[in-house]
């Protein structure tokens, strides 16, 4: 007879238009067969990502969900895929066996049914934790490195400031631009943030952005000489003030515009005469974009984090019921570093 199992995994009860609530999720459980059939792989999930573009796909309508595969619509009570380590239970695949650690497309569930052509890698961890398959060498690496080398452009000595600084893609793409010989700035929303940055991460300064109560000033305080690159995370007003500073020929590279996911707050409309004038790049880019530089990626970004020229900064809550609260806090700032929800013992 073949093994069954509960699953429990998370879904959302209705669509979110606005801020997310613990209340609009729900813990689910189905029945699983803990046998592949062919072509099919059972994970067992060890850590799963949590992060800020999944409110986009909850949403009713969101012109991210037609953009591209992986930001599709989220139906209520289905479950949600997410980026994410596990350990092989039973594969229908030739690439995998029993008990091998894969990385890909998980689930914020206990396990997940890969299907045949879901992205699942097998994974041969060097000697560095697990979660950072799920943060600096996972997604939010490949964004910060795709994103600051290849969108930002940078050159030595150049002036970059960088929103939710503290967060998992800002926190590395500060630590790049250090390391590539850059001035860096960032913003983040607590005092706690502010002193890791410049303590633990290096950026030559860092500011609270909830205190200041006119950000172009603060910016041109933090930078009298203006700003060279932009990596704005966050869009909204802290994306109006930057543009506002920038220098001829400076560089925009928009990740994220996290202030505006949950539609309270103002959309950015910078000012087009400053992009027109100083002849400003400003130019939005997705991950994927920059699978091409995987390796580079990797192999550059694993031996600093095994020297320690870079700290990985990771937020773990446990278990699956914490998905929702981990999710939830992205949009309060409660993370330092990549949320991830670690589902099970290695
Ligand atoms: N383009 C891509 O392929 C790609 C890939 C990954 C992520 N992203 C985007 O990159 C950004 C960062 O993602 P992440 O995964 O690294 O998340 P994260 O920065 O680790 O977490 C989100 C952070 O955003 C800040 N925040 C929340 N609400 C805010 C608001 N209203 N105004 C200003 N800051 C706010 C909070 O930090 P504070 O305490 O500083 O407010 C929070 O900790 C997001 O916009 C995300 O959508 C894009």
């Amino acid at each position: 007879m073949m093994e069954e199992m509960k699953n429990r995994f998370v879904a959302i009860k209705y669509n979110i238009n606005g801020a997310p609530n613990e209340c609009d999720f729900e813990i689910k459980s189905e029945t699983i067969c803990l046998s592949a059939r062919s072509k099919e792989v059972i994970v067992k999930n060890l850590y799963v990502s949590v992060d800020p573009y999944q409110l986009n796909r909850m949403k009713a309508h969101s012109s991210s969900q037609a953009a591209i595969s992986f930001a599709t619509a989220i139906t209520p009570g289905q479950g949600i895929d997410t980026y994410g380590v596990g350990r092989v239970v039973s594969s229908g695949r030739s690439d995998l066996a029993k008990d091998d650690l894969v990385v890909g497309l998980l689930t914020w569930g206990e396990y997940t049914l890969a299907e045949p052509g879901r992205l699942l890698n097998k994974l041969d961890p060097m000697d560095l934790p697990l979660p950072y398959y799920v943060g600096p060498l996972g997604f939010s690496g490949v964004t910060a490195y795709g994103g600051f080398y290849e969108v930002c452009k940078p050159k030595k000595g150049e002036s970059v400031f960088v929103s939710a600084a503290s967060g998992s893609v800002g926190s590395l793409v500060g630590q790049y631009a250090k390391l590539f010989g850059c001035h860096v700035v960032g913003c983040a929303g607590s005092q706690l943030k502010v002193d890791l940055l410049k303590e633990k991460l290096g950026f030559d300064d860092a500011f609270n952005y909830k205190d200041e109560t006119d950000l172009k000033s603060a910016l041109k305080r933090y930078f009298p000489e203006g700003i060279d690159i932009y990596f704005d995370n966050v869009g909204g007003k802290m994306l109006e003030a930057a543009v506002a500073n920038m220098n001829t020929f400076g560089r925009v590279a928009v990740c994220g515009a996290i202030s505006e996911y949950t539609g309270g707050g103002r959309k950015a409309s910078p000012d087009m005469l400053d992009v027109v004038y100083k002849r400003i790049t400003i130019q939005g880019f997705l991950a994927a974009d920059y699978l091409k530089c995987y390796a580079d990626f990797i192999s550059t970004t694993a031996e600093h984090l095994r020297t320690g020229k870079m700290q990985g900064l990771s937020d773990i809550s446990y278990g699956v019921e914490s998905v929702p609260s981990a999710f939830v806090g992205l949009f309060r700032g409660d993370n330092i570093g990549k949320r991830i929800v670690q589902i099970a013992d290695e």
